[in-house]
């Protein structure tokens, strides 16, 4: 026999967890498929910058206590090139707001336990996911769960299951893709060592981008560029270091700490898009729509403001039947996804060695950099696209 549910969500990431949340509290029921098992979706590591308007619907939303522990608050950011650190103040430049360095990974477990606490539907493990119905009023998705098969009967389907799900491929064919590749990918990694920094050191160097970004007190998250098709075992811990401390290295004698690395992986850089995120009643939402490169710590920032245009539409819909802002999602969207699309490229671009770039290139990102770093109103664009636009 079919269950039957309000909103069908496929993934349990940020994206299909805060939309299930935030429905709840509006009322509407939902089911939540995850073809992972929790211990995997909650291990998983991945950025950890929060936007100031991100941090704030956690908290609306009642799930900020950990966040407001186990958090901190950053006021700024550096830009380091020539060897030399320059100080972005975010909260100055921005009538005070702030960002959050808080990982994804913890994000995801607070939502998943408060799911689980309210008594609510989420599945994980289950596989052979597909989805039907969404261009008539009677979705469907099948699923096989123990090796049985199952299905869920919704009045609407949400996408949320990232880059690599089964949900924008099932209406591509009716989408305009727009994707960009760069020549370069992130390799990461987690060590235990305090962080060689109070706040997140963003470097343009000629070996190469480098990050030195933290999760708390004992915990320091640093990424270096390399070839997105390099195999991670060519890189010892002690060659990661040694490329990491020729890139951070300044002209006044700073210091990188090193510790035991606990976790290392390369992934590659894409900006992806897909025009419109809807068809029907199925509506994508996050990686399942749009990848920004990670440079302006965006991915989970968007997802949640899709799901936010997503949450309200559905309510308005349930509330008193009118779909108008159902209809405009897409567009809605659409507006800061490319706004943040622009930022992340922006970024990426002026801090990458860019594969086939001559030195005529190079001088322009460092002119660009003076830039930023020495002009009010060009800090203030970097600024608050960073901490988040609150219009967009
Ligand atoms: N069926 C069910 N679940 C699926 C399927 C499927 N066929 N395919 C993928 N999933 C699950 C994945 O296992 C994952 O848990 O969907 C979830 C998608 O989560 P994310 O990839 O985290 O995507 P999203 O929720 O949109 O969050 C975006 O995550 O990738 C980062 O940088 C990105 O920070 C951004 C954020
Ligand atoms: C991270 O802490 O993982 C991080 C921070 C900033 C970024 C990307 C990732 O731009």
């Amino acid at each position: 026999m079919a269950l039957r549910t309000q909103v069908g969500i496929v993934g349990a990431g940020p994206a299909g967890l805060v939309l299930a949340h935030l429905l709840d509290q509006a009322g509407i029921e939902s089911v939540i498929l995850e073809a992972r098992a929790r211990e995997y979706v909650e291990e998983r590591v991945r950025a950890g910058v929060l936007e100031q308007g991100t941090a704030d619907l956690l908290d609306a939303m009642g799930l900020g206590e950990r966040m407001h522990s186990e958090g901190i608050v950053h006021h700024g950011i550096y830009l380091r090139f020539r060897r030399e650190s320059h100080r972005i103040p975010l909260s100055d430049l921005t009538g005070g707001r702030a960002i959050w360095i808080y990982g994804q990974q913890e994000v995801v477990k607070d939502l998943i336990e408060a799911r689980l606490a309210a008594g609510q539907q989420l599945l994980f493990e289950v596989s052979d996911v597909s989805v039907s119905g969404f261009d008539g009023d009677s979705p469907r998705i099948r699923f096989s769960r123990n090796g049985e098969s199952e299905e869920i009967e919704c009045d609407v389907i949400a996408g949320c299951d990232g880059f690599h799900g089964v949900c924008r491929p099932a209406i591509e064919s009716a989408l305009t893709v727009y994707n960009h590749e760069y020549p370069f990918g992130w390799l990461g990694i987690l060590a235990r060592v305090p962080p060689s920094t109070d706040e997140l050191v963003y470097t343009n160097h000629e070996r190469g981008f480098a990050l030195h970004s933290l999760r708390s007190p004992e915990l320091s998250r640093l990424y270096i560029q390399c070839d997105p098709h390099d195999d991670i075992a060519n890189w010892s811990d002690d060659r990661i270091w040694d490329e990491m401390h020729a890139r951070f290295a300044t002209n006044d004698g700073w210091e990188l700490n090193e510790g035991p690395v606990l976790e290392k992986g390369i992934t590659p850089m894409r900006s992806f898009i897909v025009q419109p995120m809807q068809r029907g009643r199925l509506y994508l939402a996050g990686d399942a729509a749009h990848i920004v490169p990670p440079t302006g710590a965006k991915g989970l920032n968007l997802a949640v403001h899709d799901v936010k245009l997503l949450a309200a539409a559905l309510t308005r819909w349930y509330e008193s039947g009118d779909s108008s802002l159902l209809e405009a999602y897409s567009d809605a969207c659409l507006r800061r996804v490319w706004r943040v699309q622009h930022f992340s490229w922006w970024m990426t671009s002026m801090l990458h060695r860019l594969g086939d770039a001559d030195d005529f290139e190079n001088q322009l990102q460092l002119a660009q950099l003076d830039y930023v770093t020495s002009s009010r109103a060009a800090a203030t664009t970097l600024a608050e696209n960073y901490v988040g636009l609150e219009d967009v």
